[in-house]
């Protein structure tokens, strides 16, 4: 039996688009899901803009105002894909109207805001999950199943990096449609929540709680127009984040991020090396996880000869996570690909009584810790997240 899922989308932008695919596609290759997502609602401040957007996707209606689509009764999920200064009111305001919420990264502006949305949502009692999308591409599924297996061992090291370079020009303004995310009073911050939130979310998943972090910050550029005031402004995000992590199992971490590394367009990698193996991703091969194999799980013998070296897992089988639903072995899904297994997982999760993970509560954690990372970077000190998985 099938039972539709009337769907408010709030926002058009890059998200909107990714979010709607997904809800338009799910149920094709996830036939065995009980919802059948329906594009009820798209909901933004420009009536033109959003009516187009509508009709391209096939929303059967537009509303200008959040608030009234929040208010209709024949609407079950509210999808936030606004700028982060959004999230929070959204977010409860669709609880506190017994709606589902799906969210976009990060959950909120600060900690403050996280605590409040994660309550609303549990109060309510209501199916949550924020957009954590890269935890669904298989290789770094993959990876997680590595880890719960057990492979690499003891861990003792993680090392991270997200790096693009779309701001290094000095007169790219601040602000706005589509710069928002360089106005802190709408982002909340700049790498630290855009990127490092999802550094932090996969770290977290692949290797457990970190506990305390050292940061420093950089805004390279100080000044810059304001495309709403037409000003220079003072520029109050980070352009770039370094910080060290020590994780709750003992092992270290390094993570950096930029917007400003010269020909890395959306470089988000992880390497981690444990006693018995290491693993490695990079967003810009994706297909891939690198596995290096020092102790074999099964037999315990030690990998040594003339042939130990790192090994190339093209996660393109059946056997891989997600792969199943897809292609035959060696054809390649792709970045949309992660927001339809992230709202399978989503649904799959609610028919089950499981609740997905992230939910609000999760991103919560990582909320902690880029306030951890973004107190350390102003104090200089070691900062404790308090994150406890
Ligand atoms: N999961 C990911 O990898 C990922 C990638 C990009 C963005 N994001 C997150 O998604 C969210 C949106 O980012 P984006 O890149 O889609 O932004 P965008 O600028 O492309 O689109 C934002 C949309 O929100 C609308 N909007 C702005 N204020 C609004 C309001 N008050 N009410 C209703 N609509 C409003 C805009 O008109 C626009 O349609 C952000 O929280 C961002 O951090 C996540």
């Amino acid at each position: 039996m099938t039972k539709e899922l009337n769907v408010a989308m709030i926002g058009y932008g890059f998200m909107g688009k990714a979010h709607s695919n997904a809800y338009k596609q799910v149920a094709n290759f996830f036939p065995e899901l009980e919802h059948r997502p329906k594009l009820k609602c798209l909901s933004a401040r420009n009536a033109e803009k959003a009516g187009a957007f509508a009709e391209t996707w096939g929303y059967e209606s537009v509303e200008t105002d959040w608030r009234k689509v929040i208010e209709r009764d024949d609407i079950d999920l509210i999808d936030i894909c606004s700028p982060n200064d959004s999230h929070l009111e959204i977010a409860i305001a669709a609880a506190k109207a017994g709606k589902w919420v799906a969210c976009e990264k990060p959950l909120a502006m600060n900690v403050a805001e996280a605590e409040a949305m994660t309550a609303a949502v549990e109060e309510a009692g209501v199916p949550n999950m924020v957009w954590f999308n890269y935890r669904r591409v298989p290789a770094i599924s993959l990876a997680h199943q590595v880890m719960e297996e057990g492979r690499i061992g003891r861990p003792y090291h993680y090392r991270a990096t997200y790096l693009q370079d779309w701001t290094i020009a000095e007169d790219v303004p601040q602000g706005g449609a589509a710069l928002w995310r360089l106005d802190a009073d709408v982002a909340g911050s700049g790498v630290t929540g855009d990127l490092l939130a999802h550094s932090i979310d996969t770290a977290m998943w692949l290797n457990g709680p970190i506990t305390r972090v050292v940061a420093d910050t950089e805004t390279f550029v100080k000044e810059r127009i304001h495309q709403d005031s037409g000003e220079m402004q003072p520029v109050g995000i980070d352009d770039a984040c370094m910080f060290l992590a020590r994780f709750a199992n003992g092992s270290m971490g390094t993570f950096e991020s930029t917007r400003y590394a010269r020909g890395r367009k959306n470089f988000n990698t992880f390497e981690m090396n444990g006693a018995d193996g290491s693993v490695k991703f990079d967003l810009e091969d994706p297909q891939y996880l690198d596995f290096f194999e020092y102790t074999q799980k099964e037999s315990g013998k030690k990998v040594a000869d003339h042939l130990t070296g790192w090994r190339k897992v093209h996660v393109t089988n059946s056997e891989h996570p997600y792969m199943d639903k897809w292609w035959v072995p060696g054809c390649t899904v792709g970045y949309e690909h992660t927001f339809i297994h992230a709202l399978a997982d989503f649904l799959a999760g609610v028919e089950k009584g499981e609740p997905v993970q992230p939910d609000f509560r999760s991103a919560l954690q990582t909320q902690r810790v880029c306030d951890a990372v973004l107190a350390s970077a102003k104090s200089g000190a070691w900062v404790e997240t308090g994150v406890s998985l």
